[in-house]
């Protein structure tokens, strides 16, 4: 009886050290010290011992019993603060790992944005490449090489004589090659200029696109979508103007200025109707079909928005900058 009381003692230490979870321990605390536990049903065995045996019996009863009892109360301590070594204690009161998502960049929201206005209007979004040639970047835009315009799109030059686009103008081209009119896009993209860079100019900046081309296309047409774009855009109260200019590509031609009653009249494109030597060079019957064109600065419209003193916060990658949009 004495070994059964060992073997007894020697399960239920293994048992309650496997244990971490307080309901489960008191499971097995009834199991060994219940009533009708292990414990009792063995001490119940004491009367068949003879008298001699008895009070050494009763010793060891004794014994194991301080024994388990320790072990559980012991136990029940260490889960209650906090578990053993093989269950960490959770503070669920503790605030939990923090994961940061990230957002899109102010630009390509703005370019978001003027583009979902243009695709309610029916224009659709292409693309075209940053690496140009003379001839998408110049010459099939009315721009003959050597010609004074040159000098306002001043462009950065590859060994090989291409160079990276220094307007999004180009894309017209590629588009109109591939496509009879009616055409109706719009191109957002970047573009290059070897500016040094200050607060209003960047060696790379965005530009959106857009061209029409249709029969009967008229300036009013250009005036509607840029005037409705406008309002889409600034707020519904915004008020534009129209001032004449020259670019080569387009005829005639205008930049738009939005007012701003803290700031007064802003330049945000230029546009015109497409200038029949274009129309030409991707043969379109300039005599059938007629067209407008705009290129806006997507960093200027941004600026304009929301009030960015300089150009240079968007190229910085400054977090308390970028996490304001
Ligand atoms: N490509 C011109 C620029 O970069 C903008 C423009 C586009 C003007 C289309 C007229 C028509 O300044």
């Amino acid at each position: 009886m004495i070994e059964a009381l060992r073997n007894l003692e020697k399960d239920a230490r293994s048992e309650v050290e496997s244990l971490s979870d307080p309901t489960l321990l008191q499971d097995l605390k009834i199991k060994y010290l219940g009533r009708k536990g292990l414990f009792a049903s063995l001490s119940s065995q004491i009367g068949q011992a003879t008298p001699e045996e008895r009070k050494l019996i009763g010793q060891e009863l004794n014994r194991v019993k301080n024994t388990l009892e320790g072990l559980f109360s012991e136990k029940e301590r260490t889960i209650s603060q906090g578990g053993g070594s093989e269950a960490p204690w959770i503070d669920t009161t503790m605030p939990g790992t923090f994961f940061e998502h990230g957002s899109l960049h102010p630009l390509s929201q703005v370019v978001l944005d003027i583009t979902k206005i243009f695709r309610a209007l029916g224009f659709s979004v292409v693309d075209g490449p940053e690496v140009e040639t003379e001839y998408y970047n110049f010459q099939a835009l009315n721009i003959p090489l050597n010609h004074p315009a040159r000098d306002g799109f001043d462009t950065f030059y590859f060994e090989n004589g291409r160079l990276l686009r220094s307007q999004t103008s180009p894309v017209q081209i590629r588009v109109m090659e591939k496509t009879k009119p009616p055409v109706k896009i719009i191109a957002p993209g970047k573009v290059y200029r070897p500016d040094a860079t200050d607060a209003t100019h960047s060696f790379m900046f965005h530009q959106i696109e857009g061209l029409l081309v249709d029969t009967r296309v008229s300036f009013a047409d250009l005036k509607g979508v840029l005037f409705a774009f406008a309002k889409e855009f600034f707020g519904t109260g915004t008020k534009i103007r129209f001032r004449p200019h020259f670019f080569p590509f387009t005829e005639p031609s205008a930049e738009v200025d939005v007012y701003f009653p803290s700031r007064g009249w802003l330049e945000i494109l230029g546009a015109g109707m497409v200038h029949p030597n274009v129309l030409r060079a991707v043969k379109i019957d300039p005599k059938k079909y007629s067209g407008f064109a705009f290129g806006m600065g997507v960093e200027r419209m941004a600026m304009l928005k929301y009030g960015v003193e300089d150009i240079r916060h968007f190229f910085e990658n400054d977090m308390r900058f970028l996490k304001q949009f």
